[in-house]
């Protein structure tokens, strides 16, 4: 339990709030490159700021403030052009650096050498492993962490963004939540495909450990032992808005305080007897959470984590909570984010921050799977294992997944459907 003061410390992002500051020293991914392919504007807000993400015609990404510094007018209703973004109302241009480049009408009638005090808020992007991430921190930014799966090779990989219609920081607390997979995801899971409830394994046993990148849960479950990979590997709740499952990730990112977006990064290593394959292009795709009757999806894994999120209420009210001894991972994640939050009001650089390029070109974390991913196996072993055999049949982490993904993906695997 916690008081109202703290879970609004935990809660409120936006500019100038303790969580908004220490959110503000990470780079957050905020979208897929694929998406603008199509449209190369694309407004988002982030972090309680409205802003606009851009590629303009020499391939630079920009996320300026959402306002026209003129007069206020809407950038996404603009056009990208050589360098920069023209806003739609009196055609002014401003670069991905927030510089203002052009004044159409001064320019000609009354020119002045300089622009000054006419530029925009500006913040730094970049593209990584299909994924645009972008950092709306102090100078000078840190290195942006290049999780070892990125750097796979032989992989389908897909983007799925989902907008979620509550507070980050209960989806994050799912991240160290193991018990939840035995209860809404074996249990829930079974009765909605009309099977057996109650008869999951039960989870012994839970040990949650910190690293540098955030913490591991480890766990025991009846047929289960020690020796399991559950045990002496465990998974990753991500420092500070993620969760790695060995061969996807799952990023929490804070649009305000009653939104958020999801933002999953999936990689499946094509059959060895398949490779070597090179995807062009990483799609990127809208996983929609409502039904046509208003009710949430919860046919798919992720959708059914979004029904536990969003019931949680628009932002958790964690003054009428009961935590358990399953709940030790929870304590300790809220411990670190206050800690590290009165790191940052102290002047200090927080927990995770990776100032050298070397150290961040290729992190390693905990991997129950990592021989599965690097080395891969043939598409007739596919059929051994019950997980990997579904995931050649559906995706199931996500609903709604688009035919043309589902059509790339089945190319790439050399699988007939
Ligand atoms: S408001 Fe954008 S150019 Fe005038
Ligand atoms: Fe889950």
């Amino acid at each position: 339990m916690l008081t109202a003061a703290r879970n609004e410390m935990l809660t409120r992002v936006g500019p100038g709030t303790p969580m908004g500051e220490l959110l503000r020293r990470y780079w957050q991914p905020v979208a897929g490159a694929s998406e603008f392919d199509a449209n190369p504007i694309k407004p988002i807000r982030l972090l309680g700021e409205d802003l606009v993400l851009f590629k303009d015609l020499s391939g630079h990404y920009g996320l300026v403030d959402r306002h026209c510094p003129h007069r206020r007018a809407d950038m996404s209703y603009g056009w990208v052009e050589e360098n920069g973004i023209r806003c739609s109302y009196h055609g002014w241009l401003v670069d991905q650096t927030g510089r203002c480049l052009e004044q159409p009408y001064e320019d000609t009638a009354n020119p002045k050498p300089s622009k000054a005090g006419c530029d925009t808020k500006a913040y730094p992007v970049k593209e990584c492993a299909g994924l645009l991430f972008a950092y709306l921190g102090p100078q000078p930014a840190p290195e942006l962490p290049v999780w070892e799966p990125f750097t796979w090779a032989n992989g389908f990989r897909e983007i799925v963004l989902a907008d979620i219609p509550c507070n980050w920081f209960q989806c994050q607390e799912n991240s160290i939540d193991p018990v939840h997979f035995e209860w809404m995801h074996d249990n829930w899971g079974s009765r909605l495909r009309g099977g057996d409830t109650n008869a999951a394994p039960k989870h012994l046993k839970l040990k949650f450990e910190e690293f540098e990148h955030g913490f591991i849960y480890k766990r025991v479950r009846e047929g289960q032992s020690e020796q399991d990979r559950y045990w002496t590997v465990g998974r990753v709740a991500l420092w500070p808005n993620g969760f790695y499952l060995g061969s996807h990730f799952e990023w929490r990112v804070p649009v305000d305080d009653e939104n958020t977006l999801s933002v999953a990064w999936f990689f499946m290593r094509v059959p060895k007897d398949r490779g070597p394959y090179v995807q062009e292009r990483v799609p990127t795709w809208m996983s929609p959470i409502k039904d046509e009757n208003g009710r949430w999806i919860s046919s798919h894994v992720i959708n059914q984590d979004i029904v536990a999120w969003v019931g949680q209420g628009r932002i958790a009210d964690r003054t009428k909570e009961n935590l358990r001894s399953s709940d030790v991972g929870i304590t300790m994640m809220r411990n670190r984010f206050f800690q590290e939050i009165d790191a940052v009001a102290a002047g200090k650089e927080p927990a995770g921050v990776i100032r050298s390029a070397n150290a961040a070109q290729c992190i390693a974390l905990p991997n129950m799977a990592r021989e599965f991913n690097t080395e891969g196996i043939l598409l007739a072993d596919f059929d051994r294992d019950p997980l990997l055999r579904q995931r050649l049949k559906e995706f199931r982490h996500h609903y709604g997944q688009p035919p043309q993904v589902r059509r790339a993906f089945v190319e790439a695997m050399g699988i007939a459907r």
